[in-house]
This record gives C-alpha cells, structure tokens and sequence, in this order.
C-alpha cells in the first residue's frame, strides 16, 4: 500500500505520540505557535466556517488567570508547561463568512441561524480544529498534553467576558519529558469500534 506520508511521520503523529504531563525547559517559541496554526487552519469544517479560536497562555501572569479555574490534577502540569492553549470556538463565527466563504449569502444566512444551530456547529467544526491543531503541534515537533479538567464557565469569565466566544478544551504544550509518561493504555481493535456496512 503507498504511503502519503513515511511511517516515521505516521509515528510522530500517531503511534509514538504520548498525551504528556511533565516537560523539559525548551522554550515553546511564538514561531512555533504560528507553524502550528499554519498547518492546522487548512482542516475541513462545515461550510468552511473555522470557527476555532486559539489563546496561546505563556507569560507567568495569563497563567495565574487560568490558575485557579483548573482542576487540582491539572494545576502543576499546566503551570509548568511551557505554553498552554484555550481552544475555544466563537459563536459569532459568521461575521467572518464574507472572508471564509465565496458564497456572499454565507454571512447572512448563517446570522440567521438559532442559538443552538450555532452552538453544535461551532462546538463540532471547532473540537475538530482542536485535534487538528494537536496533531500540527506534534508535526513541529511539540508534545501535548489536552485537558478538559476546568470550569469553562471560569475560564469564560476571566478570558472571553462580553464577547461571543467561549472555551473547549485546554492544551499544554512543549517538549515532553518522558518521565511523566503514564503507561500507554489501550485502544479499540477494528472490529470493536468500527462497522463497514
Ligand atoms: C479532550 C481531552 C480531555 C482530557 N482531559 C484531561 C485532564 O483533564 N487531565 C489529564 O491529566 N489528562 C486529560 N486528558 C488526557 C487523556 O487522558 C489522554 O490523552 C489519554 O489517556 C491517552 O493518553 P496517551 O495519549 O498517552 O495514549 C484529556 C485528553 C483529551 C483529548
């Protein structure tokens, strides 16, 4: 079978890449960031809407911001953490239509959308740009760490009040120190989590 990508690429993304929790001091610099959405923003999503939004937290003082809205489990691994990002999704995604869309109704048809329309379609096209972006920051060489332990409301609160755009999942970023590395668990064979109908 042809490959499009070599095996040693299908390792780094895939099969050696490990969910870390410990990191080495190598800084996470800003082009690393930005190579990381370069490669990530060219995922699909519905009607091309990309309605992801990244905060790449860094400095010592967006940290504490985020401190206290962590989970106990996840407070040292974040702290520590080089970068950590906010995946986070903006429900006024469309005013960005006119950019995103060669459709000129784009914008205005899905402004008329309801709340909920908006939010399952923002929450799903954004969670898959969240992966995206995983699998870019292992392609240049970063190693994640995702969390969910957080209070979204919290975080909301203190990243994104009055504004249309609210947190998902978070994300440490930097190079892993394998140390930290739990024992890889399992996955579903084929046959247990797939059908060919
Ligand atoms: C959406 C999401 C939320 C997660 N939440 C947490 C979390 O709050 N804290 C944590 O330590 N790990 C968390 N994890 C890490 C998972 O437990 C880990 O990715 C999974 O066990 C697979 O580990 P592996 O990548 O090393 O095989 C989360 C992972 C994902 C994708």
């Amino acid at each position: 079978m042809s490959r499009a990508v070599n095996d040693d690429a299908l390792d780094v993304l895939f099969r050696k890449a490990r969910t870390h929790r410990k990191w080495r001091p190598e800084p996470v610099t800003p082009q690393m960031l930005m190579a990381a959405y370069d490669l990530a923003r060219w995922g699909p999503t519905t009607n091309n809407t990309t309605p992801a939004r990244f905060f790449f937290i860094v400095s010592r003082e967006a940290k504490e911001r985020l401190k206290p809205h962590l989970n106990k489990g996840n407070v040292e691994q974040t702290m520590l953490a080089p970068a950590t990002v906010i995946i986070a999704y903006d429900l006024g995604f469309y005013e960005k239509m006119p950019k995103l869309s060669p459709n000129p109704d784009a914008r205005d048809s899905w402004s008329r959308k309801s709340e909920g329309e908006l939010q399952e379609a923002a929450f799903r096209s954004g969670t898959l740009q969240g992966a995206y972006f995983m699998i870019a920051a292992r392609a240049v060489g970063l190693d994640c760490g995702p969390m969910s332990g957080f209070s979204t409301e919290g975080v909301d609160r203190e990243f994104f009040a009055d504004t249309t755009i609210k947190s998902n999942f978070l994300c440490n970023l930097g190079h892993g120190d394998d140390t930290g590395l739990r024992p890889r668990a399992g996955r579903l064979e084929f046959d247990d989590a797939c059908r060919i109908l």
